[in-house]
């Protein structure tokens, strides 16, 4: 049977310098790898690591693909919400990824389900690592509550709290984003290695569901967890609501 890892690490300062340190550490061991790579707010502080790390010549991403995990639709490409534009601020634009090498989503493309298809066609030699970001709903990526584990990459209606939280990305008063683009479930089940981060009170009650509760579409990170290479990555806060038997000290 499957079984999930749970790590937790003391302080978010301890998190993000382990979590950065076990990337550059992946990386250095599998230089060509292809990695599907999250934003938001909770990975920033890793990414910073990272920066470091490719910096110091300890890391490289010179052989490496990168996969953006989803986009926002209905807003200007260059809105400093955009996932492409935040993963360009934290990551892209400091380390050494080969232009060809980054693969994003477009949701201003002419035919949106041929170039999910296109995407998918890429990703039928599987991703080595998915790292993700999780919802206060449960969703990973934009795949949010009720979809299914064979999802392919799509547009998707967002939940309405999806588009609420993402005023911290766009900005008081910017117009909000109510559909994305998102790698399906389906993409994300076949990478060798999923690691799911989370920080913070706020995200404690959905981590402490998405690993206690039945496993259920209605939270997608729960059915990550017949994944056989799957690691929650947690900080303390995360993972206050957990009991101690699940946890693995970081
Ligand atoms: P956050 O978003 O990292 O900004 O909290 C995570 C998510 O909604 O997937």
């Amino acid at each position: 049977m499957a079984m999930v890892h749970v790590v937790r690490y003391e302080s978010p300062q301890a998190w993000a310098e382990h979590v950065a340190a076990r990337f550059a550490s992946f990386l250095a061991d599998q230089p060509a790898a292809r990695v599907a790579l999250p934003t938001g707010a909770t990975p920033e502080p890793v990414y910073a690591g990272i920066v470091e790390a490719v910096r110091a010549g300890v890391a490289s991403f010179g052989r490496a693909h990168v996969f953006l995990l989803d986009e926002f639709g209905g807003v200007p490409p260059d809105a400093k919400g955009r996932c492409d534009v935040m993963l360009h601020r934290a990551l892209l634009d400091h380390v050494d990824v080969r232009p060809g090498h980054y693969h994003k989503l477009d949701p201003e493309a002419p035919d949106v389900e041929a170039m999910c298809a296109a995407y998918d066609a890429a990703l039928k030699q599987p991703l080595d690592l998915v790292m993700l970001g999780i919802g206060r709903n449960g969703h990973v990526g934009m795949n949010e509550p009720g979809t299914p584990p064979d999802s392919g990459t799509r547009r998707v209606e967002l939940a309405p709290s999806t588009t609420q939280a993402s005023v911290r990305y766009f900005g008081e008063g910017a117009a909000l984003p109510t559909w994305g683009i998102t790698l399906g479930l389906a993409q994300i089940l076949a990478a060798r290695t999923i690691w799911i981060l989370a920080t913070g009170e706020g995200k404690a009650d959905i981590v402490r569901d998405v690993l206690l509760e039945p496993v259920s579409a209605s939270r997608p990170a729960s059915l990550l967890r017949g994944h056989p290479d799957c690691w929650f990555l947690l900080d303390a806060a995360a993972a206050s609501k957990l009991p101690v038997g699940v946890l693995t000290r970081g």
